[in-house]
């Protein structure tokens, strides 16, 4: 390139440097700025310049990785491996406000000790793509509704009904017989029809929404429900409880309930396994529970073999009370999910 050239390039590059929407900050190794353009401004405060805080960290409130959505973890100033490639990052702006960013960190010459800062405000997109996956998770959720009322529904006409006019069918009958024998016979029929009925209703109304959750909490509701499950598939809870019959806020019970039989439930259909641990504890400010299986495990993230929707749901109940949830699987090894929440 001559001389002329040079000068050219110059100019149209200090050109862009001062009217691009992106947002470049030149910084030395401690994180002091070296220079900034007009758009970084909104974000890197001029105070920065001198202080002995880096300019990035102290704006920084975490970037994305494969690890989690927000995190300081291998955080990206010390690492060596993100490199030239680019990463996104919540950086606090002078508003106040958190944004997220795409952004990119590369040193330019180690001998003179520059690196370069880059951000590209990516608010409109990321909400754009919340949208659509809210839109989606929405649909499948009023689709499983349904489908879920189609079930009950379904049980309700094929199981209850029915048995209940086998049971008007066997008392119109009884009314013609006057042998006592009979009688009797007939009326232990009867009974056995309407003792399969109760379990049939009981199983149906525990699904839905155990009384024994309402009446006597989280101990009772778990007891009962894993007796069920017993019963039903043979399949074993080992359940441990040290927080006995404590009771808690109806939400907290109810997200608790429904996050460790979405997970049991899990474990009995993928897992491959016969039995399944559950334990919770409860300290002074928190209750933590534990679902383990020791089954096939799945890859997270995987296409799911069902609807997909329940551990999504499990994450959605646990944040309602301000709990966290973590689910681990390892194939071959089993799944783990870990519930905490805090109680007040
Ligand atoms: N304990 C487990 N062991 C093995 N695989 C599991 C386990 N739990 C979940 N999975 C896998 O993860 C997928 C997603 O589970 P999730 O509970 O989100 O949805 P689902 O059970 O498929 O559908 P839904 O819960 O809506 O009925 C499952 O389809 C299954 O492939
Ligand atoms: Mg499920």
């Amino acid at each position: 390139m001559n001389e002329q050239e040079t000068s050219k390039l110059t100019q149209i590059l200090e050109q862009y440097y001062e009217k691009t929407s992106e947002m470049i900050v030149f910084l030395n190794s401690k994180g002091q700025v070296i220079n900034m353009n007009q758009a970084a401004r909104r974000v890197i405060s001029e105070d920065n310049q001198s202080s002995l805080t880096h300019a990035i960290c102290s704006r920084c409130e975490g970037y994305s990785n494969e690890f989690a959505i927000q995190s300081c973890r291998e955080c990206f100033l010390e690492s060596t491996t993100i490199g030239n490639s680019s990463f996104q990052v919540y950086m606090q702006t002078n508003s106040g406000k958190v944004e997220p960013f795409t952004a990119t960190y590369q040193t330019i010459s180690q001998e003179d000790d520059v690196k370069v800062y880059t951000l590209q405000n990516v608010s409109p997109q990321i909400e754009r793509q919340q949208k659509l996956h809210q839109q989606t998770m929405m649909q499948k959720t009023i689709s499983a509704q349904e489908n879920e009322r189609k079930r009950i529904s379904r049980e309700l006409h094929d199981g209850v009904v029915q048995e209940l006019l086998n049971v008007s069918v066997e008392l119109r009958l009884l009314k013609y017989q006057d042998n006592i024998e009979n009688l009797k016979t007939q009326s232990q029929h009867i009974e056995r029809l309407m003792s399969k009925l109760i379990d049939d209703t009981r199983n149906l109304s525990l699904e839905l929404r155990p009384s024994s959750l309402d009446d006597l909490g989280l101990n009772a509701a778990f007891k009962s429900y894993f007796k069920q499950l017993e019963k039903n598939f043979g399949f074993i809870v080992h359940y441990h409880n040290d927080s006995d019959d404590i009771r808690f806020n109806n939400e907290i019970e109810t997200v608790v309930y429904r996050i460790v039989q979405e997970a049991v439930f899990n474990a009995l259909k993928y897992g491959q396994v016969d039995s399944v641990d559950v334990h919770m504890s409860c300290e002074s400010n928190f209750i933590e529970v534990e679902v383990a299986d020791q089954g096939v495990g799945f890859v997270l993230g995987s296409e799911p073999k069902g609807s997909g929707l329940g551990i999504y749901g499990m994450q959605e109940r646990a944040e309602i009370v301000g709990g966290t949830f973590n689910i681990e699987s390892k194939v071959g090894k089993g799944t783990n999910i870990k519930l905490t929440v805090p109680i007040a």
